[in-house]
This record gives structure tokens, C-alpha cells and sequence, in this order.
């Protein structure tokens, strides 16, 4: 992702999120060497279907931004951007892969749970706006062969 994407980023954020981020939050990711922006296009040169931010700390990949515009859902947008992510965690050789999501998201804690994540934790009233709980999940890759470890859900 450039400086170019950030209207369309800030945009599609606005049409996803509750609270979403302004342009300058996404103009700070990008100019941090930690975070990585990364966008979606279904055709070279058109519009952002979808966009991922995430965080490389150590052996952690934290997920902070995952969305795809509203009309173009369940056509694999979020699925390929999350293979995204998780190969960039593997080739930087990380352990964890962790993300908060709304108690009430079940679209996303499905794509999630589909690639390997569980629950392991809650932040009560975490999103400030409507005092929704975020529970946090986890996934684990074996750092020699990348390959995602088991991992039960822990109710909360
Ligand atoms: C969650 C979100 C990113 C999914 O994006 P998407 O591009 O529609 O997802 P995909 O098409 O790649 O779906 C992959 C899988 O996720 C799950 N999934 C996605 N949307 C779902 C829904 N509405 N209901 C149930 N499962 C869903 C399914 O398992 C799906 O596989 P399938 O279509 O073969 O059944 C999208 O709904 C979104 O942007 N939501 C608002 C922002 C948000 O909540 N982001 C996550 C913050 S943690």
C-alpha cells in the first residue's frame, strides 16, 4: 500500500467499522516500519475490494485491521488476505498470530477459527462506543514447519 491508497483505505474503512480510523491513523501505520498495510484489488488499476493491518513485534503478528467492502463480502477477499498475513508470519519465522473481535462478530471469528485461531482470552467492555467485550484469539505457528499448532477455545 502507498500514500496514493489512503482516501480509499480511510473510505472503505468508514464503510466497515463502527469506529473506524481517519486517514491520518492509516498515515501513521504506514509510515511505521513495524506495521504493514495491505490492500486488495480484484483488477489491476480498480478499486480496493479489501485491506489488512497488521503489526510484526518480535516473534507476534498482531492483527489490527482486517475488512472488505460491504457489496463485495463472501466472494474469499478477507480468506485471501488472511493467507496473506499469515505466510508473511511464517517467512518472519513468528509464534503468534493474535487479534481482538467483537464478542457479537461472528462472520469474522468464523474466518478466524477457520484458519486455526481460538479464543484464549476477553477484554470486558473493550470497544468504548457501545461497551462491547473483544475476545482475543490466538493462533500458533510451529516456527520450524509453519504449520498452525491445535488449540481449544477457552470459554468466557
Ligand atoms: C469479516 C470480514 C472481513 C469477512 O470478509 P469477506 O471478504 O466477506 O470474507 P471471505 O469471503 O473471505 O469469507 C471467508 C470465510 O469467513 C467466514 N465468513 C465471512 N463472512 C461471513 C458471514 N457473514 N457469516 C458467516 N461466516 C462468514 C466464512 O467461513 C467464509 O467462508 P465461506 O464463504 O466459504 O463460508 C467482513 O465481513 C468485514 O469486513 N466485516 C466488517 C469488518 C470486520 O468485522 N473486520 C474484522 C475485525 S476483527
Amino acid at each position: 500500500m502507498t500514500e496514493g491508497d489512503l482516501d480509499e483505505v480511510t473510505a472503505l474503512a468508514a464503510s466497515a467499522f463502527a469506529q473506524p480510523w481517519g486517514r491520518e491513523v492509516f498515515a501513521e501505520e504506514l509510515a511505521r516500519s513495524w506495521s504493514m498495510l495491505r490492500t486488495l484489488r480484484a483488477a489491476p488499476g480498480g478499486p480496493i475490494c479489501a485491506f489488512a493491518n497488521f503489526w510484526l513485534v518480535r516473534d507476534e503478528v498482531h492483527v489490527l485491521n482486517l475488512a472488505t467492502a460491504p457489496e463485495l463480502r463472501r466472494r474469499g477477499y478477507a480468506q485471501l488476505l488472511l493467507d496473506d498475513l499469515l505466510g508473511f508470519a511464517r517467512a518472519h519465522r513468528a509464534r503468534h498470530v493474535t487479534l481482538e473481535v467483537r464478542r457479537g462478530n461472528a462472520a469474522a471469528q468464523r474466518l478466524y477459527r477457520a484458519a486455526g485461531f481460538a479464543v484464549i482470552g476477553v477484554r470486558p467492555r473493550y470497544y468504548a462506543e457501545d461497551e462491547e467485550d473483544a475476545l482475543v484469539m490466538l493462533l500458533t505457528l510451529d516456527p520450524e514447519t509453519g504449520f498452525v499448532e491445535p488449540r481449544e477455545d477457552v470459554a468466557f
